[in-house]
């Protein structure tokens, strides 16, 4: 397929951001029209409370917690595990269990503002696993991560779908976490029947599968699709169709992504640290202009470079714009090469909508991509962007998500013609 044809490349055409399109709309919203950011199933599905004492639960609760409460102008916002553009937490999700003593076996909503699982599905000969890995039947845990686009699209209109994308990433980087904690392995599904599964879980137009995790053993025998569709329950109190998102999602679903090996990656966190920054975990909202150590900053690019444990590929470049690391040469990096030696302090500041995190921070990174699947690529960089949060928190290191920037100004800037799909700034 030639490059501009590949599904995904219009859709991000189409949603750049530059000085004129920022300037002529800058994402004013009032916020009391904000949609609700909780989904809740009607009170007559069971309710199972998730219990922190027992592994399976443990590792759930993990996935999506509120960690933190935070009032602002009379308003208070409950964050989570997972970081979110705008804190808006367009992302849902979804658990199969099956085998696992005392849970019945059934499909579960996590519903995160009670720390609870609402089962919407019981399970006899049937499951999801027709519709992501057909012919085999899994005992454990298969996790959906879907999006509620309207959450998003709210707020950062057509270009939400990056954003609903990012933030998916993010979330299945907080699975990976919670199943680091529980010492799981699991494996990440990115190329499936997601129109089929979209439409028997109920979700109309209004909600979309992104990614699936596996954390279970599996068992070569096919599984019946679902026998009958679960009804639709709407993730907002109200909503607004947007037809840039949800024919962006559609036509992202294919084509396939490459193929590889599955390959598990190897991270080295104390345990009980490694719980505790998963707590703390924060979007840093200023740095003191500080520099961080080489071998902070090693440590960093070693967990950068870890393999996805997922048979789809797709090859996420990073270019790291170093600012204040001590004993290394200021400028542009890709991986540890550097490629421009310079002081880029205003640039990267300039790029990232003059925000002063892009211009305060001791790194500046940003994720590159010539994507097979557009849909996935987005994901992987948002699973990375997690995996950076956390082990900067690790080392006592500040963090944020940047997902406005100027899209070609930053291209040209890294003289790289790959899409930029994301951006994260770290410091002190
Ligand atoms: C995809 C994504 C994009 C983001 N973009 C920005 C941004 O451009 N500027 C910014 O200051 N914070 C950005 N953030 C950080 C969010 O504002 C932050 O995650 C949210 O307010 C929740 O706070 P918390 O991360 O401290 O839990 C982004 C986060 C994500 C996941």
């Amino acid at each position: 397929m030639l490059k501009a044809e590949i599904p995904g490349k219009r859709y991000h055409q189409q949603t750049k951001h530059s000085y004129l399109s920022v300037s002529l709309d800058p994402n004013y919203v009032d916020a009391l029209t904000q949609p609700s950011c909780y989904k809740s199933y009607p009170q007559f599905y069971p309710r199972f409370p998730l219990n922190s004492d027992r592994k399976v639960e443990n590792l759930i609760r993990l996935s999506s917690q509120i960690t933190f409460e935070k009032t602002y102008k009379n308003n208070s916002v409950q964050l989570r595990v997972n970081p979110s553009a705008g804190a808006l937490y367009p992302t849902e999700l979804y658990v199969q269990i099956r085998g696992v003593q005392g849970l019945i076996d059934g499909i579960y909503h996590v519903e995160v503002a009670r720390n609870s699982l609402t089962l919407i599905y019981q399970l006899i000969d049937d499951g999801v696993e027709d519709y992501i890995l057909p012919n085999y039947w899994v005992k454990g845990l298969i996790i959906l991560v879907s999006c509620v686009y309207f959450r998003s699209s709210w707020k950062y209109k057509d270009r939400s779908l990056r954003y609903c994308f990012l933030d998916a990433g993010h979330h299945l980087g907080a699975v990976e976490a919670a199943a680091y904690l529980e010492n799981q392995y699991l494996q990440l599904y990115f190329d499936f029947d997601k129109r089929s599964l979209n439409q028997d879980l109920g979700f109309e137009n209004k909600e979309f599968i992104t990614g699936a995790a596996i954390i279970g053993e599996l068992k070569e025998k096919p599984t019946r699709r679902l026998r009958s569709p679960i009804p639709f329950v709407c993730g907002t109190d109200y909503f607004e169709a947007n037809s840039i998102v949800e024919a962006g999602y559609k036509e992202t679903l294919s084509p396939y992504s490459f193929h590889q090996t599955w390959k598990k990656p190897e991270f080295y966190y104390e345990p009980k640290k490694f719980l505790e920054v998963v707590f703390k975990r924060r979007s840093a909202r200023k740095f003191q202009q500080q520099s961080i150590t080489y071998e902070d900053w090693m440590r960093i690019l070693n967990v950068l470079e870890q393999p996805i444990p997922s048979v789809s590929f797709e090859a996420i470049e990073i270019y790291a714009v170093v600012h204040r690391v001590l004993n290394l040469t200021p400028g542009i990096y890709r991986g540890n090469q550097l490629i421009k030696a310079g002081d880029f302090r205003e640039k990267t500041g300039y790029l990232c909508i003059n925000q002063a995190l892009g211009r305060e921070s001791a790194v500046t990174l940003f994720f590159v991509s010539d994507y097979q699947n557009y849909q996935t690529a987005i994901q992987w960089a948002g699973l990375i962007g997690q995996r950076l949060y956390l082990v900067s928190h690790y080392l006592n290191l500040g963090c944020s998500g940047i997902g406005a920037y100027y899209d070609d100004e930053t291209q040209a800037f890294l003289e790289t013609d790959k899409d930029v799909l994301y951006a994260l700034v770290i410091g002190q």
